[in-house]
């Protein structure tokens, strides 16, 4: 079979290939880098399983590849890690795993390739290419993995009960498997990643995380997220998602669904945007709806403050989570906050001073908070999406003439904190936070001009009504 690859891989193929060789071990390219080849997808790390020492291997493919070549080694693992160029190739001898029902660590023992195949997860994950001299470039398939690769189905080679149950890692990354390629998963080995799913509790917090953001950075982020959900480990790794869950119903009205809602939302804004914290502030708009739910007589299903609420959870649940706690962080906190604020522009007379407010709270976020309220329009009554997209552009436009008159985004008052504490000898506390909040409100409001001179002014009789005096 000809390797579909680039010519700097050839090259890297041939010399494994000789060092294999030279060192007398039988060897091949195996694994997710085989799998994205046949599928045509990009590929990144490059692994290499030997019948023998794998270390020694790498050893000898660097020495060949030049001087400047290091070879990474973790004597523990019987693995090794060569850098060549922008490539990284790892090397493992091929193994016999077996495993105790608390960890995920393996027994390992050196085993065969047949060995090395059968102890990895999916049958689309344990296809081999031979890099030996008698069949150099053969795909070693035997659990039919191309087959399963053209049916687009995930399956495991053991039974699933003991490939889920040897690393519960495994349950996720179906599910992450069938999300990024969009694959169906087989409903016996589903079935098996059901009845396992509360041995997701025995991984680590960091693996769950990396795989969920694998999940979010897929094209359609919500076959993941379902089928995480249908799988029962959703409620074991996020609650607060399977919280969203259902319709209640009060004298004959029922309230949205508010996770599939939620699922629909992020394929939209999946539609525009690759960014994963955008994607997570999708996930999370609504996550306050389940704690301000109210049933009110003559009006129906109410969610008050979700977004206040909501916004104060996403702290808590990226530190759960693992999540990074920084700009990201506080990026998605106030998407999260401020969701509610362009549509309801849309539902009243819009005044200039509601949208330089809406300027100023979202300032460079607001391209992107647009998107999320734009995504978050899911109504199945066309009519009803068409009228609010069109409203939509209106608040656009209006925002674009605002901006572009009153320069709001980014804007600081023109007094400042210090000029105020200067002019009436404060230190800074409570007052001088007043006074700055005022002069701030009333440009905002249009009351006042956004000028240096007006807001000055109008710091001085602010003041007056402080019975503040300027001491210069
Ligand atoms: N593998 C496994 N069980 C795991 C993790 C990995 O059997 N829990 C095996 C699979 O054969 C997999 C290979 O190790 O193809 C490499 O794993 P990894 O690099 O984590 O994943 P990839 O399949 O390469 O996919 P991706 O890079 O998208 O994570």
């Amino acid at each position: 079979m000809q390797i579909p690859c680039r010519a700097r891989e050839k090259e890297l193929f041939e010399c494994v290939a000789k060092a294999a060789r030279q060192v007398g071990v039988p060897c091949y390219l195996i694994g997710g880098f085989v799998r994205d080849k046949l599928l045509n997808r990009g590929t990144k790390d490059m692994d290499i399983v030997c019948v023998g020492d794998g270390i020694a291997l790498a050893h000898r493919v660097a020495a060949l590849l030049g001087p400047a070549i290091k070879v990474n080694y973790f004597r523990n693992f019987g693995t090794a890690q060569v850098r060549y160029q922008d490539l990284d190739i790892e090397f493992v001898g091929a193994r016999k795993e077996s495993y105790s029902r608390d960890s995920r660590n393996p027994v390992v023992a050196p085993g065969s390739l047949e060995d090395d195949q059968l102890r990895r997860d999916f049958t689309i994950n344990a296809l081999a290419i031979s890099l030996n001299e008698a069949d150099y470039g053969q795909l070693i398939d035997p659990f039919n993995g191309v087959q399963d690769l053209e049916d687009k189905l995930i399956r495991t080679p053991l039974s699933p009960a003991q490939t889920f149950s040897d690393d519960p890692l495994r349950m996720m990354r179906a599910i992450r498997f069938a999300s990024q390629l969009g694959f169906a998963i087989l409903p016996e080995t589903f079935q098996a990643i059901r009845e396992n799913a509360d041995r997701i509790r025995i991984i680590s917090q960091e693996r769950i995380t990396d795989e969920l953001n694998k999940i979010m950075l897929s094209a359609k982020p919500s076959v993941g997220l379902d089928l995480l959900y249908q799988a029962g480990i959703l409620k074991i790794i996020f609650p607060q998602m399977t919280d969203l869950v259902g319709v209640e119903m009060v004298d004959g009205k029922g309230h949205k669904d508010n996770f599939y809602h939620t699922l629909q939302v992020i394929d939209n804004i999946s539609r525009h945007t690759k960014d994963l914290w955008l994607r997570w502030a999708a996930l999370l708009h609504d996550i306050g709806k389940p704690a301000t739910k109210r049933f009110e007589e003559g009006h129906g299903w109410t969610f008050h403050g979700h977004d206040a609420v909501g916004g104060k959870m996403v702290p808590r649940i990226f530190t759960k989570l693992k999540l990074p706690q920084n700009e990201k962080m506080r990026l998605v906190r106030k998407l999260v906050e401020l969701h509610l604020r362009p549509i309801s522009l849309t539902k009243e007379n819009i005044t200039d001073s509601a949208i330089r407010r809406l300027l100023f709270d979202a300032g460079d976020d607001l391209e992107a908070l647009m998107m999320l309220c734009e995504a978050d329009i899911t109504s199945k009554n066309r009519a009803k999406v068409k009228r609010y997209l069109e409203n939509f552009e209106m608040v656009r436009e209006r925002l674009k003439e605002v901006e572009e008159s009153d320069r709001i985004r980014n804007w600081q008052p023109p007094v400042t904190g210090e000029m105020i504490m200067e002019t009436f000898g404060l230190k800074p506390g409570r007052v001088v936070g007043e006074l700055k909040n005022a002069i701030r409100e009333a440009i905002l409001d249009g009351e006042i001009p956004n000028s240096y001179e007006a807001a000055y002014q109008f710091m001085l009789q602010k003041a007056r009504e402080l019975d503040l005096t300027p001491v210069k």
